[in-house]
């Protein structure tokens, strides 16, 4: 069997203390989140289940309860991802401000459906909630920006300059 504890690097070991040190001893899971970023980050957008149990471990929590917040919480992926990830609020305010027409917009012009990643590996769509930005409907998060009032010429031009 594999060493599967090598997964977390000291380095990321390092990065999650920075958060479990916010949080009395007995409450280091309420890092839980944070560490599941960083993690992912480190892999390339997403979690498999082997870096999961490895957060889980160091956590001191259960495999399952750590899931259980990666499914949940739609910045987690569990699938490969592109380079960069294009979220396109679907919540009311901006579905009524042409959420909708982006979304079906990037399918039509480049393929892609809401997660799913492009064929070049360059994106992946995703819908996700409320960005928290209402009034400048329709809201787009590429990687951790955010993008408002967003036009169809607008994505179009997100998506070229992206690498
Ligand atoms: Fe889209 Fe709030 S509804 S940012």
């Amino acid at each position: 069997d594999v060493d599967k504890s090598t997964l977390l690097t000291p380095e990321l070991r390092a990065e999650i203390d920075r958060h479990v040190g916010k949080y009395p001893p007995e409450w280091k899971q309420s890092a839980v989140m944070p560490a599941l970023t960083l993690v992912q980050e480190h892999n390339g957008g997403w979690l498999t289940q082997d870096l999961m149990d490895q957060v889980a471990a160091y956590l001191d929590m259960p495999e399952v309860a750590v899931y259980e917040v990666a499914t949940f919480y739609a910045m987690y992926d569990l699938e490969p991802v592109g380079r960069h990830k294009i979220c396109v609020c679907n919540s009311i305010s901006c579905m009524l401000g042409g959420a909708e027409a982006l979304l079906e917009h990037v399918e039509a012009r480049h393929g892609v459906a809401p997660g799913e990643t492009s064929k070049d590996g360059k994106f992946t769509l995703k819908e996700f909630e409320c960005l928290g930005a209402c009034r400048h409907a329709p809201v787009v998060m590429v990687d951790q920006e955010y993008h408002e009032c967003v036009t169809r010429d607008g994505i179009d031009k997100i998506i070229s300059k992206l690498d």
